[in-house]
């Protein structure tokens, strides 16, 4: 691994507004999702539910739960995904984003399980984008929005893993090496 990358300067806020370029989501994706908020408000306790009762049924993830105040919990995720359509796909809502994933590293919660749920979230966020007036525009716009979730998601277990590392071994190049496998 000779080479720098130019993404590896990419960090925080900024990795957001990349992706949403990677993603080419447009203005007008952004305002479909935007129409439809108030059908995922609807939708929201529905996919809370389904998300939960798979979870609790599950013992090693419900031992996450044992002692959280669900009901703050539910309200967590309905607002989650209610946001998903909020149409502003900025920096503060990268760094709102992001701090989601960085709350999930610090219980030591292992990455597979929130990538793993989100097929609750797009079945539930498919069903929304199906009530608009051009469901497979919608479907598409949507698809992306949780994708960048997932992305900036999983960026807050490697940023972690990097920056744990680079204190360790004092810089974060070497710290990149070290996790590329090559010594
Ligand atoms: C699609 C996947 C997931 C989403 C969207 C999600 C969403 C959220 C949100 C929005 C919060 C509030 C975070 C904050 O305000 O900083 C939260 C907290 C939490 N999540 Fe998740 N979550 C996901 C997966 C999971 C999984 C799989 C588990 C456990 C097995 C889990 C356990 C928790 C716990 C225990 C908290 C409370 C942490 C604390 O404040 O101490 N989450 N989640």
């Amino acid at each position: 691994m000779a080479v720098e990358r130019s993404s590896w300067k990419i960090k925080h806020e900024a990795t957001l507004s990349e992706l949403v370029q990677l993603m080419g989501l447009s203005a007008d994706e952004a305002a479909m999702l935007k129409a439809l908020q108030s059908e995922a408000q609807r939708q929201a306790p529905a996919m809370r539910e389904d998300f939960y009762r798979r979870l609790l049924a599950h013992p090693q993830t419900a031992e996450y739960f044992s002692d959280v105040n669900m009901n703050h919990m539910h309200e967590m995720l309905q607002n989650w995904f209610v946001e998903l359509f909020c149409g502003v796909y900025d920096e503060a809502y990268a760094r709102r984003r992001m701090k989601i994933g960085d709350t999930h590293v610090r219980i030591g919660l292992p990455v597979r399980y929130p990538l793993a749920m989100l097929d609750v979230a797009m079945a539930h966020a498919e069903a929304v984008a199906r009530t608009h007036a051009q469901p497979d525009a919608a479907t598409t716009a949507v698809r992306k929005v949780l994708a960048l979730d997932v992305a900036v998601f999983n960026q807050a277990y490697e940023d972690r893993q990097i920056q744990a590392l680079a204190e360790m071994v004092g810089n974060e190049r070497l710290a990149r090496r070290l996790l590329s496998g090559e010594s």
